[in-house]
């Protein structure tokens, strides 16, 4: 069974609309809604903003719910110019940008990067195919950090520190728990902006048209999964 977890009302809100048989419980202040989409058995949440929030619904989710995997969606600013907005990036990993231990001589990142899993990474893959998507897919590096992500600056440091793909805030700190808990995830994500001068600008211009495509994506990969 797939946990689905999204920060935001508009990044899992028509998921839930969608399911049937619904029981919804409540815990750690965040509504639960397990039911079925397409036959399948699915637990769907809004975990609010942050890696703290993520992090506690996703272990919610495997140890209360014993989810088999974790899919993170929403949307995300781009840190790679070839990544435009409405594009959807596919995790291969998830690194939490804002964990720093670099005064005890540990390098920018280490410990803190999370592989995604690879059959989860196809069947997104597969999933936005099928569901016809017009807009291009990528893999890469989500970068995660309990800030929103909008001057020129902060963008050109998580790209050349990092390497990442795309910036958002809950992520990685999903990923950390699914290493923690030996349960494969990945994370999906449609751009929003740019995470420069002009995101919070384009982030509520383009937020529904993109969470709309993640969305998509996700029905189907329930389907399939
Ligand atoms: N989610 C969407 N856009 C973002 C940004 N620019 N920074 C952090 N999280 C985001």
């Amino acid at each position: 069974m797939l946990g689905i977890i999204g920060a935001m009302d508009v990044e899992v809100n028509s998921i839930k609309s969608e399911l049937e048989n619904v029981e919804i419980k409540n815990i750690a202040a965040m509504d639960f809604y397990k039911g079925t989409l397409a036959g399948k058995e699915v637990v769907v949440v809004k975990c609010g903003i942050g890696k703290v929030n993520a992090a506690i619904c996703a272990q919610i989710l495997v140890s209360v719910f014993g989810v088999s995997a974790l899919v993170n969606t929403g949307v995300a600013g781009s840190l790679n110019n070839d990544i435009n907005i409405c594009d959807i990036v596919v995790s291969t990993s998830a690194l939490e940008h804002d964990m720093d231990v670099t005064p005890l001589g540990y390098a920018k990142g280490d410990q803190s990067e999370f592989k995604a899993d690879e059959n989860l990474i196809k069947l997104a893959k597969d999933s936005a195919e099928e569901a016809g998507l017009d807009v291009k897919i990528f893999e890469g590096k989500v970068v995660s950090g309990d800030q929103f992500i909008g001057t020129h600056e902060a963008k050109v440091y998580l790209r050349d520190t990092f390497n990442g793909d795309c910036a958002e805030m809950e992520g990685a700190s999903i990923a950390h728990t699914a290493y923690l808990n030996k349960t494969p995830y990945v994370v999906i994500r449609a751009i929003s902006d740019k995470a420069d001068g002009g995101a919070q600008m384009d982030y509520p211009t383009f937020e529904a048209k993109a969470a709309e495509n993640s969305i998509k994506l996700i029905n189907c990969m329930i389907k399939n999964y």
